[in-house]
């Protein structure tokens, strides 16, 4: 008899969750809340939003689940892996109190510090005064960077081109709030420079495995122009991490930072997502997040060998050291199919065409905002609609195979980058 899981979400990073965990030997059934048009054909949903904490417990225990896995970082930091752990039932993913690596920037800069891990300088403010001092003091008349300290959903981070522009984005977040509550502590910080790369690493709290790096493509328009979405593609492997310098990322940021959370009795348990950037001076940490990335997840999943059951279990059990560390093998490209005017304001509802003809055995469809109208077509539900993933022995294989198969879908305002792992291919 094998495990029933339950995995929480809705979007692309939880149907390639699904879908990996479905070819796993040890689990029986999957069952995910809320799910989406994709997810559904593949696993029972069931309609419990995210924010739901008691609903999800509930759903988990009536539905005798032995392992939950938990998506987005908003459920994460207000305790489901608590109450999920107090009602005895297993989670792949982290206390409110280990949550707090992705859910206060501050929290995150300290626990590097303490650990020696290399990443920007920075000073966290509260009042606006330190706040321009920091900015003199890090950016000069040149580039610094302003983060609110609390959780923004990607919107909390302003690359200032020079002192006007940082002093404008510290007054909008420490004085005017244009982030609630999330900004009324903003990390000043120097400015890196150098190609970004993410690695998401499983962890028990203990042993921490590294699953293969990949790049995330942030901007709405080609080129990097535009402004920030949640993702409009990704791809993996990237040549900008090798061998040997994820066996650097390992021994001088992953492994420290786990251990400096344990030692706090705030053992990191589920996914360290670390978001590096590719300095001259080597690898410096821009980011963690407490849980797997999103588009990411969606092209390290499909190159993963290992069986994802096994490993997450072990992660919740916390006996990763006695199962194999994961192997993949070849490559993946993800392209993002958008809904017109995302990342502002854009429609729902449009029916979506040649979603049957995408199917082959080179590509995936993951369904990130899908929905079935009332006459049972799949519609546009968000902005971002679905990925495309090709995949191949190399980039540029996988890569030609993700647009060919992108080429056939279609529905009203589509938008997608035509530059997805481009560099690399
Ligand atoms: P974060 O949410 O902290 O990863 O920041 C979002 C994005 O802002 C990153 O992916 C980078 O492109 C950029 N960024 C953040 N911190 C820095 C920094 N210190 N130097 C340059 N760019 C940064
Ligand atoms: N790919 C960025 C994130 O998941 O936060």
């Amino acid at each position: 008899m094998g495990i029933r899981v339950l995995v929480i979400g809705g979007g692309g990073r939880e149907h390639a969750i699904v879908w990996k965990l479905r070819q796993s030997e040890i689990v029986d059934s999957v069952i995910c809340s809320p799910g989406n048009a994709g997810i559904e054909g593949i696993a029972d949903c069931f309609p419990v939003p995210v924010s739901d904490l008691e609903g999800l417990v509930e759903l988990a225990r009536s539905e005798r689940i032995d392992l939950v896995v938990v998506g987005p970082e908003d459920p994460l930091a207000a305790g489901i892996a608590d109450l999920l752990t107090d009602a005895g039932i297993p989670v792949a993913g982290p206390s409110a109190a280990a949550a707090r690596i992705e859910a206060s920037k501050s929290f995150a800069k300290e626990i590097m510090i303490a650990a020696a891990v290399p990443t920007a300088r920075s000073i966290t403010v509260t009042k606006r005064d330190a706040g321009i001092d920091a900015i003199r003091e890090f950016g000069g008349d040149g580039p610094v960077v302003i983060k609110v300290d609390g959780l923004a959903a990607g919107k909390g981070v302003v690359v200032a081109a020079n002192a006007a522009e940082a002093i404008g984005a510290l007054d909008a977040f420490l004085v005017d709030r244009t982030m609630g509550l999330a900004g009324s502590s903003v990390v000043i910080e120097e400015f890196l420079e150098g190609p970004e790369v993410s690695v998401l690493a499983l962890t028990d709290g203990t042993t921490i495995y590294p699953l293969t790096p990949s790049c995330d493509y942030k901007r709405a328009l080609d080129e990097d122009k535009g402004p920030n979405t949640g993702g409009m593609g990704a791809y993996t492997p990237t040549r900008l991490v090798d061998d040997a310098m994820l066996q650097r990322i390992q021994t001088t940021i992953l492994q420290p930072v786990i251990d400096e959370m344990a030692r706090r009795d705030t053992p990191m348990r589920g996914v360290l997502y670390a978001g590096l950037i590719m300095t001259t001076d080597g690898p410096q940490v821009l980011e963690f997040n407490a849980r797997f990335g999103d588009p990411e997840t969606q092209v390290v999943l499909p190159t993963l060998e290992s069986d994802l059951g096994i490993l997450l279990e072990a992660v919740a059990k916390g006996s990763l050291a006695h199962v194999p560390a994961p192997v993949a093998s070849g490559a993946a490209v993800g392209v993002i199919l958008a809904s017109g005017g995302y990342p502002s304001s854009y429609g729902k509802g449009m029916p979506i065409a040649g979603l049957d003809a995408a199917a082959d055995e080179d590509m995936i469809l993951f369904h990130a905002g899908t929905a079935k109208n009332n006459d049972g077509v799949v519609v546009t539900n968000g902005g971002r609609v679905l990925t495309v993933v090709g995949l191949g022995e190399t980039i540029a294989a996988a890569r030609e195979r993700a647009y060919t198969a992108a080429n056939g879908i279609t529905f009203d305002g589509l938008q997608r980058r035509e530059d997805i792992a481009l560099r690399e291919a």
